[in-house]
């Protein structure tokens, strides 16, 4: 798939479809997620929320490549992923201890190690040994690109872009929120624009309809 400025997309899930054979090796099948299809660019932040058990986790290790999907694909600038790709990590973290979308890769090192008495010029050497370390060499300078998952409908905002609701299992996307907020937010005046209120509202209202359309 080609993006509207003709260019690859930086990472894409093309009609992802993933069933499981049944638990204690029985033959009942159950589909997980129907098709789903999304893209990301270069550091974006994108949230996705989704009721309990509709397959988000599912959806974030076959992006990862730890997971291999039963249909579709994954690709990473055009390239079909198969296995863990070095430019993608995954975390499990909470997210007043996360990434900042707005540093670079470079400047989160540096703020993690800010509590630490530290010269510029020191600062500057544990972070390209933290790089080393980690294998980033040559991403210093990008932003991460997040692909989130909470439960938290109001961090799914504050922290994102993007918002993606998705619909029980077998999951589709339901809906695609653009949050336009600039970086850096602010814990209280961010939650008070009338931009984020509006927005909380819609997704709220787009969550609630996934429940309500499947009966529970
Ligand atoms: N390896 C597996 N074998 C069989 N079923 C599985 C396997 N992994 C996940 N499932 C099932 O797939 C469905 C989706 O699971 P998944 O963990 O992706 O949901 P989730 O949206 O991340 O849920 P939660 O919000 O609770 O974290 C669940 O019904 C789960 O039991
Ligand atoms: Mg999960």
């Amino acid at each position: 798939m080609v993006s509207a400025t003709g260019s690859v997309p930086y990472l894409e899930a093309v009609r992802l479809r993933k069933e499981f054979s049944g638990v204690d090796g029985s033959q009942v099948r159950v589909e997980v997620l129907e098709s789903v299809s999304l893209s990301f660019e270069q550091g974006s932040f994108t949230s996705i929320v989704g009721p309990s058990g509709c397959g988000k986790s599912t959806f974030l290790q076959m992006v990862a490549g730890l997971l291999r999907p039963s249909q579709g694909e994954v690709r990473f600038r055009g390239r079909p992923v198969s296995s863990p790709h070095p430019a993608m990590i995954y975390l499990f973290q909470q997210y007043n201890r996360s990434l900042f979308a707005w540093k670079t890769v470079s400047q989160n090192i540096a703020f993690g190690l800010k509590n630490r008495p530290h010269d510029r010029r020191t600062l500057a050497q544990e972070v390209a040994r933290a790089i080393q370390a980690v294998g980033l060499q040559g991403f210093e300078n990008h932003y991460p690109t997040v692909l989130f998952i909470t439960h938290d409908i109001d961090e799914a905002i504050y922290l994102a872009q993007r918002v993606v609701v998705m619909s029980r299992a077998p999951a589709r996307v339901v809906a695609e929120f653009e949050v336009p907020m600039s970086y850096p937010r602010h814990q209280i005046a961010s939650r008070e624009n009338p931009i984020y209120l509006d927005l909380r509202r819609r997704v709220f209202g787009s969550i609630g309809s996934v429940f309500e359309n499947s009966g529970s």
